[in-house]
């Protein structure tokens, strides 16, 4: 899958147009994750981990994420990944569940990137047989808001904390078979 921004829709006037890739992090994908968590502004990055937080934490916290095995999708321009959407297990409940969060640098924040890494999060999420996905947020955060809502998350708000539940039909037989599945005869298996 070409997974390319459309060039086309980039304006004629305004911001550079996007040139990156939505893809899977690599595990040698850590630093630049890292990199890109690291350079969230404040309130970016208050309003990815719900709180003040030191670098320390945050670099730890991305060392975490690949260490426990989360998928990480990413917005990826050259060699610096720009933006992310994380896909953690949540193992203690009794569904498939998964707690899922975003981040898009400010630069680049109100493009679409954010419904981009959306939408591939949610296909990563089914192939692996999710069935409920969390996202928690504070109340006041409207971009994050109407993200879960574009994508019919039912949020429930408690003290302060909007917590957002996203059903995921489970994995159709198109997900696993999307080429014909009998080969023309004579065609080799394998070139
Ligand atoms: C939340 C976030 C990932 C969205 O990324 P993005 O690339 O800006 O998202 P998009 O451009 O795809 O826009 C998604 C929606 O948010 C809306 N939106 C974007 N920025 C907004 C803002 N500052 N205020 C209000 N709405 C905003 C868009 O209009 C769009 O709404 P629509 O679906 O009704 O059209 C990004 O703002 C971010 O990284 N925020 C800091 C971290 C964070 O809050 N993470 C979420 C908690 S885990």
């Amino acid at each position: 899958m070409d997974d390319r921004l459309p060039l086309a829709a980039a304006p004629l006037i305004g911001p550079l147009p996007l040139t990156g890739t939505i893809r899977q992090l690599r595990p040698s994908d850590l630093p630049r994750f890292r990199d890109h968590l690291l350079r969230l502004d404040a309130a970016s990055r208050r309003d990815r981990f719900n709180g003040a937080t030191n670098d320390g934490f945050v670099a730890a916290y991305a060392d975490r994420c690949f260490a426990e095995g989360a998928a990480v999708i990413g917005y990826v321009e050259g060699d610096e990944v720009l933006g992310a959407a994380e896909l953690h297990e949540r193992p203690e409940e009794a569904e498939p569940t998964a707690e899922i969060a975003f981040s898009v640098e400010r630069r680049l924040q109100h493009r679409g990137i954010g419904g981009r890494l959306f939408a591939r999060l949610i296909q990563q999420a089914r192939g692996l047989g999710y069935t409920r996905l969390f996202v928690t947020t504070h109340a006041d955060n409207l971009a994050m808001k109407a993200l879960a809502r574009r994508f019919e998350a039912a949020l429930s708000f408690a003290e302060g904390e909007t917590v957002g539940t996203i059903r995921l039909e489970p994995a159709g037989e198109e997900d696993f078979f999307p080429f014909p599945r009998r080969m023309k005869t004579g065609a080799p298996a394998f070139a």
